[in-house]
């Protein structure tokens, strides 16, 4: 396995592999079960997996967690290598010294759900996205689906802006308790981590109660009673259209539940598919 730092390096270790397919997994490090999942669907659909690991300063809020972020590439390394991963690019700035002059944005998809609590996270989200995508030249680049929001504007800038790159999700994965994996989850003190349990409980709640016949708004009325109880002040409990984001009225196959709450200090978020298990299987 080989580990670039920089443009130039990564992009001349690449050049003898085109022509053999390449996948992209970008992450910012600190890898867990679910960024597995994504090498493991790359290797399964590439012939050489690259891995990207940086902490994107772009993405994150003037009162966000950059600098907690947690840092721990020699275990990232590790992981990386027993799964057969083929190159690790991992740079310690993509910027001009004088930080980012030109950025993109999804203007109908960035100032909704998340993007009210972090106005400017999927510019910078896109914008180093799309710089790995310069450099690295995938053919295609997996993206977990924890993060919808994010997959959805990302699938969107490959589609208008025509780039040659097959965009593909991977489910999310849970802990066996059902919190959906992410790097943030280790800033939950014990308590916490309890109380985060909610989340995916209330969205299957209201996925069960839908399926059964229930109004979609007394459904989610339920669910907010019940993240009421346990203390829980959501920034959204939603039903919107996977693929443009826009809010649904009524359910159909591409109907989701997007959710986002803080707990404690830490943010999480989560998504269910709406769609009946028969509609899974089609
Ligand atoms: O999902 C993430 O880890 C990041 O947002 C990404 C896609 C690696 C861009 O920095």
């Amino acid at each position: 396995m080989n580990i670039s730092q920089t443009p130039e390096k990564i992009r001349a270790l690449i050049a003898p592999l085109r022509g053999q397919r390449i996948a992209l997994v970008p992450t910012m490090g600190c890898l867990h079960a679910g960024h597995i999942s994504l090498i493991r669907k790359a290797k399964y659909l590439a012939d050489v997996v690259v891995v990207s690991i940086y902490v994107n300063p772009l993405q994150f809020g003037e009162n966000e967690d950059f600098n907690q972020y947690p840092k721990t590439f020699e275990k990232d390394a590790e992981i990386c290598k027993n799964e057969g991963v083929d190159v690790i690019f991992h740079p310690e700035n993509l910027y001009p010294e004088n930080g980012a002059r030109v950025t993109l944005k999804v203007s109908d998809m960035s100032n909704m759900l998340c993007g009210i609590a972090r106005p400017s996270h999927f510019d910078g989200v896109l914008t180093v996205v799309n710089m790995l995508f310069n450099i690295i030249q995938p053919n295609i680049a997996i993206f977990g689906e924890k993060d919808w929001q994010q997959l959805a504007i990302i699938r969107r800038m490959v589609s208008d802006l025509h780039m040659p790159i097959e965009i593909v999700g991977s489910e999310i994965i849970r802990e066996t308790d059902g919190l959906a994996m992410s790097s943030r989850n280790r800033y939950l003190n014990p308590s916490e981590r309890q109380q985060s349990l909610v989340l995916s409980e209330v969205i299957r709640l209201i996925k069960n109660n839908i399926q059964q016949g229930e109004k979609t708004t007394k459904s989610i009325n339920l669910g907010m009673d019940n993240l009421k109880k346990h203390d829980i002040s959501p920034d959204y409990l939603e039903i919107r259209n996977e693929i443009t984001l826009q809010p649904e009225n009524t359910i159909t196959p591409q109907s989701r539940m997007f959710i986002a709450a803080k707990i404690g200090k830490t943010r999480l978020i989560d998504n269910i598919s709406l769609k009946t298990e028969s509609e899974n299987t089609l």
